[in-house]
């Protein structure tokens, strides 16, 4: 029987000068550059133009970027009408995922995949999230504004204010921090689809469909959940033991690759610390301090550690977004990683496709429909 990688864990299928996780260091680079240099120096537009073009930008190149990003905010009025279509109940990942489809039926991705292509759709996916939010709540959606940057103009979009400079700062660090992440299980759907050189529209559908799950993207929100159930310090080491004693998993701790400390989580603490409230930090704190306690305890073979869901759900919830738009800004932020990583698949394509070793029966006896019965004998 052949040797079965389960989940593809340790398969190498692809090189990448993208991003590269250390796992054992609690390390991340993008494109040579540690993530925490550029969390700390640099803008999402310079890492934008880091992934999609291979380099940091001068300040003309970045001018450039930035002209064009905004000038590919608006969305098609189909775009618009197909959003305004669905119910104001619907999950806002679905809504991402139909909307950057309906933009794929308007605009059309044809042709070899380009810079341009990842930019429209980067700069569309704000746009999208943020007509939805106001649409269900009963608002029209407002016109992007090009006089700011990516995240302010998120924001913008949101709440038809222009944000303070401290949340557009908190909220382009965190778009920075989770722009490209390897080869996770979102950018891998990216790459497959690309790889059968469909085009870029279909690869970030299909990769927001992986995002969503809980296992990957979706975990933010139950952070915020798992906080709001503790309420506060003094219950989470009741909390925290009964629901392990439960078998349940703790969101915002472990991680596939990191068997330390995610370098983006310590990133995004000191960021927590300061665009959340005092209260809700300091019970952020103590729950991570006693879930690694507790979970070093429990799986010490494990190494399980905090992950960028944890810190993300306070930053996001600190620069007001509503819980069920954290997965959603992920998807604003990793649209890029996926795009860039369509973009690296295509300059060096093979199908990938995989092989399966079958497990079921063998040599059955074919009977026709009407001799056909799978139920019991009464
Ligand atoms: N809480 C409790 N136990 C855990 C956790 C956790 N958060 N994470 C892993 N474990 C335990 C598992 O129960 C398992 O124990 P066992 O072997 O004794 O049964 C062991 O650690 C290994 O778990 P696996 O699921 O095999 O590890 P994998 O590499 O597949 O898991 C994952 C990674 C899915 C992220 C996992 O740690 C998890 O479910 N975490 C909680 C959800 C979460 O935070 N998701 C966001 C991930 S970050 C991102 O994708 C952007």
């Amino acid at each position: 029987m052949a040797q079965i990688a389960k989940g593809l864990e340790g398969v190498v299928v692809s090189d990448t000068a993208l991003s590269h996780i250390d796992g054992e260091r609690g390390r991340l680079i993008y494109s040579g550059y540690d993530i925490a240099d550029l969390a700390h120096g640099a803008t999402f537009e310079e890492v934008a133009h880091l992934l999609w073009l291979g380099h940091l930008p001068d300040e003309a190149e970045l001018a450039e970027l930035k002209a064009k990003l905004a000038g590919f905010r608006e969305l098609p009025a189909a775009v618009v009408d197909t959003i305004r279509a669905l119910p104001k109940t619907a999950e806002p990942m679905d809504v991402v995922r139909t909307g950057v489809s309906a933009l794929g039926a308007a605009q059309r991705f044809s042709g070899p995949a380009s810079v341009e292509h990842a930019m429209v759709l980067t700069a569309s996916m704000p746009s999208i999230v943020a007509a939805f939010d106001r649409l269900r709540r009963g608002l029209e959606p407002v016109a992007p504004r090009s006089d700011l940057n990516h995240a302010g103009n998120y924001l913008y979009l949101l709440s038809g204010e222009v944000p303070s400079e401290q949340r557009t700062r908190a909220l382009d660090t965190y778009l920075t921090l989770t722009a490209d992440h390897g080869l996770n299980a979102s950018t891998f759907t990216a790459r497959v689809i690309a790889s059968t050189l469909s085009d870029m529209g279909s690869a970030v559908v299909g990769a927001i469909g992986a995002l969503k799950g809980p296992l990957h993207g979706g975990a933010p929100a139950l952070v915020l959940d798992m906080l709001r159930s503790i309420g506060k310090p003094e219950n989470a080491e009741a909390w925290l033991t009964a629901a392990l004693d439960r078998g349940e998993r703790l969101m915002g701790f472990g991680h596939r690759v990191y068997k330390a400390e995610d370098p983006r989580a310590r990133v995004l603490r000191s960021l927590a610390e300061r665009t959340s409230e005092i209260d809700f930090f300091k019970l952020a704190v103590r729950v991570e301090d006693l879930a690694l306690k507790m979970l070093h305890e429990r799986k010490p073979d494990r190494k399980l550690y905090t992950n960028v869901e944890f810190y993300s759900a306070a930053v996001m919830h600190g620069v007001g977004l509503p819980d069920d738009l954290f997965t959603p800004t992920f998807a604003v932020s990793r649209v890029t990683g996926w795009t860039a990583h369509v973009i690296e698949q295509l300059k060096d394509n093979r199908l990938i496709r995989p092989a399966s070793e079958y497990v079921g029966p063998v040599g059955l006896t074919f009977v026709p429909l009407e001799r056909r019965s799978t139920r019991a004998p009464a």
